[in-house]
């Protein structure tokens, strides 16, 4: 269904994230007959370029970063035909004018900050300043948002001079994963699991999000964010939010919101013992954290495991552990629901426990996993099996399959106006106030991280972590 037109200005449209990301999610929404006639998209960034110079460096970038799946000329000149550019200067006031003289009125405008943090408040300013703001403006802002909570209040301010809440769009890309979104779905549209979705039935959950890649080339970025800024503050905060919340009372932006904030609130503290940091060292092939940072006493984590806890009357005693870390052995993000025991064996004590095991694969090989017991058939008695009723997304839904990337969707829901898959500014302080006493517990301590190999699973202490607790991790492979 094609959404209204629309104004679409992209800030940082030279940048990476827009390049790599932003321009081809828009082409393909395009391709996919999305955009209405009315729809245009305008690239703003500091470097003085004609139109021309943006769309050939558009149009590397698709080659770049879509390989085979990057659009054909056809489609690319078409694409490209929504496309303009200006040069702007997003704390003066150069190129302002020209910006505002190409705004339509009347049709959604949507402003995206793909831009460092910093820049945010000088953007809205000129927003403001050059009186381009409607009420059918909208501006997206990327992550990080702030660094602890008082930077994240401070920004949540300076956005609120400008614009509404509901103007604001706070992305989490892993919100835009169908996989992640699919969690709601299996959740509550399915009357079997939400009944054993508590501390009765369930014994733990695990998280699990690890890359094989190091930290590239975002070494000075990365270095003073680590894991936890990085990837639990947000993403797998997330997801523990979305299989941990309540029932919202209807699909609706605030009602999910609310219930994604109740549980952030009711997250327990986490003491030290319950977190493992680790960073990795060198590879015969690949340089070590430290190198790839340029720092050689760094002390910031690639690498982190937490054990979790929510005290609420749904999961209290049910621990989450969540771990996710750079350059281990396989990237593959899963969520695991590991239920109890059944309470009473019939079948005598040798009967294998904790057979049964939830396992939502988010990427890559999307799908679920529900471990079962059956019987072994054969004559030797009641010989007792684990097996697995095994879904992949790709299997039940067709080769022809598409998943579409993250930025798609969430893109199409700024212009929509759909606020469900976005932070609100309250979730995201909550989450930084849970965060904040973890890290400064590290900052107070001479303890440094564990360094692991690459390609393996983490630190040794990390497996020490869940042991403890007679569990064990599921295998990276
Ligand atoms: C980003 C982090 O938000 O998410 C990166 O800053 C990380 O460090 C990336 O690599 C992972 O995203 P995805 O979609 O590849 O799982």
């Amino acid at each position: 269904i094609p959404v209204d037109p629309f104004d679409l200005v992209i800030f940082g449209a030279t940048g990476d994230l827009a390049r790599r990301k932003i321009l081809p999610a828009l082409c393909r929404r395009f391709g996919e007959g999305q955009m209405p006639e009315g729809a245009r998209i305008i690239g703003a960034a500091r470097s003085e370029m004609s139109r021309d110079d943006f769309i050939e460096m558009v149009s590397q970038a698709f080659d770049e970063f879509l390989g085979a799946q990057a659009p054909d000329a056809a489609q690319r000149a078409a694409f490209f035909e929504r496309l303009d550019y200006v040069a702007i200067d997003a704390m003066g006031d150069d190129g302002w004018t020209t910006l505002a003289g190409q705004m339509r009125e009347d049709v959604v405008r949507a402003f995206y900050f793909s831009v460092a943090p910093s820049l945010f408040g000088p953007l809205a300013a000129n927003l403001g300043k050059f009186r381009m703001i409607t009420p059918q403006t909208r501006i997206v802002v990327e992550k990080p948002f702030g660094n602890d909570l008082q930077t994240a209040r401070a920004l949540n301010h300076t956005l609120a001079e400008f614009f509404d809440e509901t103007q604001i769009y706070r992305i989490d890309h892993y919100l835009g994963k169908e996989t992640v979104q699919n969690l709601m779905a299996v959740r509550f549209a399915n009357i079997f699991f939400e009944p054993l979705w508590n501390a009765r039935f369930v014994d733990h959950v695990q998280i699990t999000v690890a890359e094989t890649v190091g930290v590239g080339g975002r070494g000075p970025y990365y270095d003073k964010s680590g894991a936890m800024r990085d990837m639990v503050q947000n993403h797998l905060m997330q997801l523990l939010c979305l299989m941990a919340m309540e029932p919202p009372y209807k699909f609706d932006p605030d009602a999910v919101r609310d219930e994604k904030l109740k549980v952030i609130h009711a997250l327990d503290p986490v003491a030290p013992a319950d977190v493992v940091r680790g960073q990795y060292a060198a590879g015969p092939e690949t340089a070590s954290f430290a190198d790839e940072v340029e720092n050689a006493n760094t002390a910031t984590e690639s690498y982190i495991a937490l054990k979790v806890g929510i005290s609420n009357w749904r999961w209290k005693g049910t621990p989450f552990y969540l771990r996710t870390g750079k350059r281990l052995r396989s990237r593959v993000s899963e969520i695991a629901v590991a239920f109890r025991d059944p309470p009473h064996s019939i079948f005598g004590e040798d009967a294998p426990w904790k057979a049964n095991l939830l396992v939502i694969r988010l990427q890559p090989d999307e799908g679920m996993t529900l471990k079962v017991m059956i019987k072994e058939p054969g004559p030797g008695g009641m010989r007792l099996k684990n097996v697995a009723l095994d879904m992949s997304f790709a299997e039940a839904l067709g080769d022809d399959l598409h998943i579409p990337d993250a930025y798609e969707r969430l893109i199409m829901d700024v212009i929509r106006g759909n606020q469900t898959l976005f932070m609100r500014g309250d979730e995201v302080e909550a989450a930084w106030a849970w965060t904040d006493p973890i890290i400064a517990a590290w900052q107070g301590s001479a303890d440094k991280p564990a360094m692991y190999d690459p390609g393996s699973s983490g630190p040794d202490e990390a497996l020490k972590l869940i042991h403890m607790d007679n569990r064990s991790w599921r295998e990276i492979r």
